[in-house]
């Protein structure tokens, strides 16, 4: 197949870590003879130093054009000042928006060579394999923002959090599509005990699965005692949907289920085929430019696009295995290797290519 496929960098480690991931992207291309171009455009500081804007119009229409796109990371100290007008986060949340991106899969399955790295006990990760459903383009992020001077002069600020019934639907709807595939199990996370929101959404949430996915097992939980179960028990979750803002939450926490945010990829979805695909982690500033990165994450994000939107669900589960198979060998990033045997970016995406399982290199097997 042909694929258009837009590459971000973004900042910080987002250059090095997406060009390990077009390098998987190419190898299993020519591997089963697809053909795959790759055009880069920027976002976030990059893009604000070259053009004042965290997300240029030309950067957006060609996301609008492109089979998929794939970031690397925004942000950085450069551009961090609370009090600059443009951020580099306000490229990726327009991007997000712009492209009605609205669930953002982020899938958490520890591998045993990591568990070393996790400050969660062993026998707790044994067999977790969860996937959190993260709404992406309303809540708290997008509700209005204001400043207001109070009646003595004092400073109030607010941020509005507002969720459409449409906004709920569509996000419990595609966690449930995805737990029909799995265990049947979906688990609400809410604060319908405080907030007016996860009110209606837990209302919207119980009438969907009861009207639309009968066999599906709906279960909800507060987000402060889902914060508590998700390091005491995370075996038993298996599709997790909440919205934005606990999204946010509770996806960097369960990263440290995996040992590292070095190995949590993510796919932002909307209903079109483009979808957008970036590591979990942030740009991590302390250690760009050394070639140190682990690109794990970035690799396995490539793995998600190409199942989400190139349909190419063989391929994505040989990066999948390629990855597990590198780790399993011990080729370790200095996140989770001691310092004197770490390995660096390069090496361990030439350690993922070198481990293909064997059917992806015989591109005649397939069809
Ligand atoms: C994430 C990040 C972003 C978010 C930031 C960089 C705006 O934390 O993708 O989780 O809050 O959504
Ligand atoms: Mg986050």
């Amino acid at each position: 197949m042909q694929a258009e496929i837009l590459v971000l960098p973004g900042d910080g480690i987002g250059p090095e870590v997406t060009a390990a991931a077009v390098a998987v992207l190419r190898d299993v291309g020519a591997r089963h003879g697809h053909e795959f171009t790759f055009t880069e455009k920027l976002i976030g500081g990059a893009a604000i130093d070259a053009t004042g804007e965290p997300l240029p119009a030309d950067t957006l229409a060609a996301a609008k054009k492109a089979d998929a796109v794939l970031l690397g990371a925004v942000g950085g100290p450069k551009w961090s000042d609370p009090k600059a007008k443009v951020r580099p986060e306000q490229g990726l949340l327009a991007i997000r928006k712009a492209l009605g991106l609205y669930a953002n899969l982020r899938p958490v399955k520890p591998h045993p060579v990591a568990f070393a790295a996790s400050p969660i006990k062993p026998h707790l990760l044994q067999g977790v394999d969860l996937i959190v459903v993260r709404e992406l383009t309303g809540g708290v992020y997008f509700g209005d923002k204001q400043r207001t001077a109070g009646p003595n002069g004092e400073c109030t600020a607010s941020d509005l959090c507002s969720y459409s019934v449409g906004e709920i639907e569509r996000v419990i709807r595609r966690a449930c599509r995805l737990a029909m595939q799995r265990s049947q199990r979906v688990t609400s996370v809410d604060k319908a005990n405080v907030l007016e929101t996860s009110r209606l959404w837990r209302e919207v949430a119980t009438r969907v699965v009861h009207d639309e996915f009968p066999e599906i097992t709906l279960e909800h939980q507060l987000v402060d005692s889902m914060a508590m179960h998700l390091l005491a028990r995370p075996r038993e979750y298996d599709v997790i949907v909440t919205e934005n803002m606990f999204g946010d939450i509770l996806t960097d926490e369960a990263s440290m289920l995996a040992g590292s945010m070095g190995l949590l990829p993510s796919a932002s979805l909307g209903e079109g085929r483009v979808g957008l695909y970036e590591p979990i982690h942030g740009s991590a500033p302390d250690i760009a430019g050394r070639g140190i990165a682990n690109p794990y994450a970035a690799i396995l994000s490539a793995a998600m696009l190409l199942r989400h939107s190139l349909g190419l669900d063989a391929e994505a589960q040989c990066v999948e295995r390629a990855v597990s198979a590198a780790l399993s060998a011990g080729h370790l990033t200095a996140d989770l290797a001691k310092p004197e045997s770490a390995i660096g970016t390069r090496e361990a995406t030439a350690a993922v290519m070198d481990h293909f399982p064997l059917p992806c290199q015989v591109p005649e097997l397939r069809d």
